[in-house]
């Protein structure tokens, strides 16, 4: 449960035992009741602008409102004390008694008729290329969002859409026509970029790369033969990366190939509808709107040497994703560059009635170096992510060096992990953002290294004191200004996950990760745990406090897909 929707659905219920008041309520007025976090937390909680909705209503002052409300509110088991602040917000400071047990406001899983089936489409890797720094964000922010909409009790079924049915592959099939199979994954790398360096450059190569891929598409033994060789190490390559940045395996790796048998299929449905019209040789849909204002190029279905289309194959996959799994929401998480892209694939959707989820594109901002271009390494590459990896890690050993300290490979690359992914996740996924090595592996301040140290400490802690046999123990002491924020704080879990499940951000999960980490790593330097002077009681009550803590700070960790090494 939620604790600002708790709070809320209190006052809601308790206003309407005032007769004048339930009188005139209406169900906008009830909505627009607000619980949040006052700025000075001396004198609440929590404040509530239920005086002010109502002032139309009653045609009072919001203060005379407020002296009507709050013995009501006053009597609410959870409440310590109510005041009234400023023009007439209500402030609520809740009982130490009824924060001592934030587990009732963990997240729980929200019952069936709320339940969502997402089709998430993100990571969607070409084959034949390296996953590279501008498949970062997809990947990260999609698992994420992912494991959240999973922890908050939805169906998700991840989609890898794979590039592995365009030109790339003309490309590579036609170099290894002219120079031979490649050895491992790292050659195919290197054919692919070589290829379409010469397709540039030599006429007759190009045509003939769209020649094979025409082939191709159209069942050519030989080719598929290639086909069938070199896609597999490629996908190995991908599988690799994947299992070094702890992604959780896609459900489906099916890509433009594996939908190409759908395309009869929704050609049928565009032809009932008259949806395609014929362009130069091409077919394309119109999809331009009268209030457009922007140029709208209609969606390029078959192009005129009868290649399937980047398009079409989206088209398709829609076709397939809501005839299969009969989704609520397809979300797709790119880069902001096909923003154009999905605005026209979705107007298809729809004209041709393949409409029955809810179609949305999240266009990512881009990773740039500290003069605000898309960020390359020192030799003026566009890194790969193990090439990314490599430089985090590289950075950590470095810090580690400095401070004297010798960390095990495993545990560089945990950090190096957690600092590469947790910046990207605490950025608004819509902003581009700097990409600065040297910062996201500090310890300290908003950084993967601060989370991941903050829980290595809370872990020992607790192992610390399972040996010295402390048992844990909610106490009935007053609590410390330290303890009640750190207790607020955890309680807010929930809707955290919930906001960054409605509105696909996963970076307000990180940076609640790391004001969770602020509130513990100050209730720990002001309220001595298990230390010799600290009386037995207060021990283990604080022991509670830690483990709500430990448990929804691993809970965050999880959701961000980092792991947590036993020293640092
Ligand atoms: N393979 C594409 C690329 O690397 C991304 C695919 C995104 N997903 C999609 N359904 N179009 O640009």
């Amino acid at each position: 449960m939620n604790i600002y929707n708790f709070i809320s659905d209190n006052i809601k219920s308790k206003i309407q035992e005032i007769d004048v008041i339930n009188a005139a309520l209406t169900p906008d007025v009830l909505n627009n009741i607000v619980v949040e976090v006052p700025k000075i937390r001396d004198f609440g909680d929590f404040s509530t602008n239920v005086a002010m909705v109502l002032v139309k209503l009653l045609k009072k002052s919001p203060r005379d409102i407020a002296e009507m409300i709050l013995p009501k509110l006053s009597d609410l088991d959870f409440v310590e004390s109510v005041s009234i602040a400023g023009p007439g917000f209500i402030n609520i400071k809740l009982k130490d008694a009824f924060l001592i047990a934030p587990e009732k406001f963990a997240a729980d899983k929200c019952d069936d008729s709320k339940k969502l089936m997402l089709d998430l489409d993100y990571g969607s890797y070409n084959i034949g290329k390296a996953l590279h720094i501008g498949h970062l964000r997809t990947t990260v922010v999609g698992d994420t969002f992912n494991r959240i909409a999973r922890y908050l009790g939805h169906k998700t079924k991840s989609y890898n859409h794979m590039g592995d049915w365009g030109r790339p592959m003309g490309l590579i099939i036609a170099w290894i026509l002219e120079y031979g199979m490649p050895k491992n994954a790292d050659d195919i790398n290197v054919m692919y970029p070589a290829s379409a360096a010469r397709a540039k450059e030599d006429k007759a190569w190009l045509e003939r790369a769209q020649k094979v891929r025409d082939d191709l598409q159209n069942g050519n033994p030989e080719y598929l033969k290639i086909y069938n060789e070199f896609a597999p190490m490629s996908l190995a390559q991908i599988k690799d990366i994947l299992l070094r940045l702890n992604i959780l395996p896609f459900d489906e790796n099916k890509g433009e190939r594996l939908v190409a048998e759908y395309v009869p299929d929704v050609q049928k449905i565009l032809d009932a509808k008259n949806l395609i019209v014929h362009d130069d040789g091409a077919d394309v849909i119109p999809v331009k709107q009268d209030d457009d204002t922007a140029p709208m190029p209609p969606v390029l279905w078959r192009s005129s040497t009868g290649a399937q289309t980047y398009a079409a194959a989206d088209l398709a996959a829609i076709y397939y994703r809501t005839t299969t799994d009969n989704p609520t929401d397809i979300v797709y998480f790119t880069d902001s560059r096909q923003n154009l892209h999905f605005t026209q694939v979705f107007r298809a959707a729809k004209l041709a009635g393949m409409d029955s989820a809810n179609l949305q594109h999240i266009g990512f901002g881009t990773i740039t170096g500290a003069d605000g271009k898309p960020f390359k390494t020192r030799d003026g590459d566009v890194p790969s992510l193990h090439q990314m990896v490599d430089m985090v890690a590289e950075s950590v050993r470095r810090r580690a060096q400095e401070s004297g300290k010798e960390l095990p490979e495993e545990t560089v690359e945990m950090i190096a992990l957690a600092a590469l992914k947790f910046n990207d996740l605490m950025h608004d996924v819509r902003a581009d953002y700097v990409f600065d090595i040297d910062s996201v592996t500090q310890f300290e301040g908003r950084t993967g290294p601060y989370i991941l140290y903050t829980a290595v400490r809370l872990n020992s802690v607790v192992k610390k004191a399972a040996a010295m046999g402390i048992v844990a123990n909610a106490g009935n002491d007053a609590l410390q200004p330290e303890e009640r924020n750190l207790l607020l704080r955890i309680m807010d879990f929930t809707r955290v996950i919930e906001n960054a499940f409605a509105r696909r951000a996963t970076d307000l999960l990180a940076n609640y990760t790391y004001d969770l980490c602020q509130d513990i790593n100050t209730f720990y330097h002001h309220c001595p745990i298990l230390r010799d002077d600290v009386d037995a009681a207060t021990k283990q009550s604080r022991l509670h406090l830690v483990n709500m803590a430990q448990k929804t700070l691993l809970a965050a960790i999880d959701l961000m897909g980092l792991r947590v090494p036993d020293a640092m």
